[in-house]
């Protein structure tokens, strides 16, 4: 195969940054159906960036032979079922994350990509393939923070954006809170410690817009987990945040610690005027991650092409899933969850 024919489904907020990659950023591959249950969108993209392929049906993209890949960009809430049509149909495929929003789909999604060996399946932890969060990666394994035993994740979206999360949130198909916004931070915990969680107590509300409460969702939450071998993970993750968009981690080990994004800047400018030394900040997902939403999808057509399954795995999207399940659980409920690793999918 010259090129990756890829078809992709989704052409919102980020679909359509993943079709601009898939269309014209990456080497060896072919953006050549696009499908979206709005006929505007796909209209729209297929005559702005000449794809041959549009879709309103999902079923119909999954007829068209000449595709090699699908490209899952769709709500969370259709992944799962979306992912097995599409691995049935005989294509590779890359999904979004969530992997799913309840255990059991994500289980049966497990089992369909196990049943399929031989088709490349790629779930979107994209920041695993961020260059900073690429390097922190590798100095923990060199040791240089000795064993790593706690992690303090911020997952905060821009308070600017606040009224579109409260109808992303009364939609009710993102998963809430932390199976929407916590999952990053959960997978790049379970990453960077190397160990699944086990207990886990989740809190918070709605703070600024009260209105989160009577959707049983949270505008504000925190997670503190409690890893099988006794690391301590603190999880904060919100919809209000006043400067931008803030994602920083920080990672304490017996010998040392790192910190990532500790000041979310857009550029290396600091402004200093009357208000004192300013700094301008990230507003969104597609600003700060820009360089790995390109780095993750050039590494799933790579690795269609050397025929070799990507570090990200469905495993990776199971584990995931029930440990953000555990902290909405949590959350909901106001108890602790004892979260239960490691089911083995025969
Ligand atoms: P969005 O709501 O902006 O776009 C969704 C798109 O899917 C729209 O084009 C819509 O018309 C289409 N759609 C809806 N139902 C469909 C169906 N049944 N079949 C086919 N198309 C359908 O959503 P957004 O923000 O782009 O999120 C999409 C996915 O990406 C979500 O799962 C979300 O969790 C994930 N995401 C991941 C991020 C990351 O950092 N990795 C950041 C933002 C979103």
């Amino acid at each position: 195969m010259e090129k990756v024919k890829v078809g992709i489904v989704g052409l919102g907020r980020l679909g359509r940054q993943h079709a601009e990659n898939l269309a014209f950023r990456i080497p060896n591959c072919e953006l050549t159906a696009v499908c979206s249950v709005v006929e505007e969108e796909v209209l729209e993209v297929q005559s702005k960036w000449k794809i041959p392929y549009g879709y309103t049906a999902y079923d119909e993209m999954l007829k068209n032979k000449e595709l090699d890949a699908i490209f899952i960009a769709s709500p969370s809430g259709f992944h799962c079922n979306q992912i097995q049509l599409a691995l049935e149909a005989g294509f590779h495929v890359f999904s979004e994350k969530p992997l799913g929003l309840y255990l059991e789909e994500a289980i049966a999604v497990e089992k369909a990509v196990k049943a399929h060996p031989n088709q490349i399946f790629m779930l979107g932890f994209m920041r695993r393939y961020d260059k900073s969060y690429l390097a922190a990666k590798e100095k923990i394994e060199r040791g240089e923070i000795g064993d790593p035993i706690f992690i303090r994740c911020y997952g905060l979206d821009p308070a600017a954006k606040i009224d579109s999360f409260l109808q992303f949130a009364e939609a009710n198909y993102s998963g809430g809170l932390f199976l929407d916004m916590a999952i990053h931070d959960l997978d790049l915990a379970r990453w960077y410690l190397g160990t699944e969680g086990k207990e886990v107590w989740a809190i918070g509300g709605g703070y600024e817009r009260k209105e989160f409460d009577a959707l049983q969702d949270a505008e504000t939450g925190a997670a503190m987990v409690r890893f099988e071998n006794n690391a301590i993970g603190v999880f904060l993750a919100g919809r209000n945040c006043a400067h931008g968009y803030h994602i920083e981690t920080e990672i304490i080990g017996t010998k040392g610690s790192l910190r990532i994004g500790t000041v979310p800047e857009r550029n290396q400018v600091v402004l200093f005027n009357e208000l004192g030394a300013v700094q301008e900040c990230v507003d969104g997902f597609l600003e700060r991650f820009e360089q790995a939403y390109r780095s993750e999808v050039e590494e799933f057509i790579t690795c269609i092409l050397e025929d070799r399954q990507p570090a990200v795995t469905v495993q990776d999207g199971v584990e995931s899933t029930r440990l953000g399940y555990a902290c909405k659980e949590s959350f909901e409920k106001r108890q602790l969850i004892h979260n239960n690793p490691h089911t083995v999918v025969v």
